[in-house]
């Protein structure tokens, strides 16, 4: 992995990613968990190739979504993303399980799911092997009308009638003793989050490339009210550009 180098809030070189974020601060808001965004683009604000953002990214992104995905007790993403990235359940390094279980987290963090649609694959190895059964959030008529075979492998939770209530869905994982959601998009979902304001943290990933296109940015949809971040931190490591944003009355406070 090459090595990272910290630029603010002050230099420093070699830093790790996982103690780094492991040490982040996010207090939680009052009834709900922390919220970061994790999202990689190119320079032009492409957020995938060729329908997935594998291409975008290369080894220190990996590490670094890998140490963000260390720091969560739940990662959440949206049915679309899941089924694009053929996404299976989080799993954390040896030595990072160690550290999570000497925070009181559990070993590796929860999958939450936000789906209307219900068009979830229970035979795949994200159902097959979680540690946890996935949480899934959909509509009150969508979980009425679910599938025995996705209900028997996934928590299904309704959140919200004719559309997930993401405000419902947050104060959900509260009450279930989340601290930490790191939610992996997707554009549409991430959107949806800035829109109800419950975005604390973004966390952007730019790789050097240009790709043009017609993938989305990073959020799209919501109401284009301007929500204020600062920079907690910005890293470089083999030309990528890892910015951590935060609230900016988080930053300041
Ligand atoms: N660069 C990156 O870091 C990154 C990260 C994530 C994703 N991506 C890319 O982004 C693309 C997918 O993003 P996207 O914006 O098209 O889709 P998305 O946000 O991942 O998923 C949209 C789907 O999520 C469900 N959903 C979202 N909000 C909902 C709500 N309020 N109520 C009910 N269901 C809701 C619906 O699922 P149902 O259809 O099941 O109802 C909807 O069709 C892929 O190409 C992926 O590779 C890139």
């Amino acid at each position: 992995v090459p090595a990272v180098r910290q630029l603010l809030p002050h230099p420093l070189e070699d830093l790790d990613p996982v103690e780094a974020h492991a040490a982040a601060e996010r207090p939680r808001p009052p009834g709900r968990p922390w919220l970061l965004v994790n999202m990689v683009a190119s320079a032009d604000g492409a957020t995938a190739i060729d329908g997935v953002s594998g291409g975008l990214g290369g080894p220190a992104d990996k590490a670094v979504f890998r140490a963000i995905r260390g720091s969560a007790d739940v990662v959440l993403a949206a049915a679309g993303t899941v089924r694009a990235e053929g996404y299976g359940p989080p799993k954390t390094h040896p030595d990072v399980q160690a550290a999570r279980r000497a925070r009181g987290q559990q070993p590796h963090p929860r999958i939450a799911i936000v789906s209307g649609s219900l068009d979830l694959d229970p035979a795949t190895e994200l159902f097959a092997d979680a540690a946890e059964p996935p949480l899934v959030f959909t509509t009150a008529e969508a979980a009425a009308a679910a599938p025995d075979a996705l209900a028997a492998v996934a928590d299904l939770r309704p959140a919200g009638t004719g559309s997930v209530d993401l405000v419902v869905v947050l104060a959900e994982l509260g009450r279930l003793g989340v601290g930490t959601v790191a939610c992996e998009g997707g554009p549409s979902l991430n959107g949806q989050l800035i829109a109800a304001d419950l975005v604390d943290e973004l966390d952007l990933t730019t790789s050097p490339l240009l790709v043009g296109g017609d993938s989305r940015r990073a959020a799209v949809g919501g109401d284009g009210t301007p929500r204020r971040f600062a920079i907690a931190h910005l890293w470089e490591a083999d030309g990528l550009v890892f910015t951590r944003y935060v609230r900016d009355r988080v930053a300041a406070g």
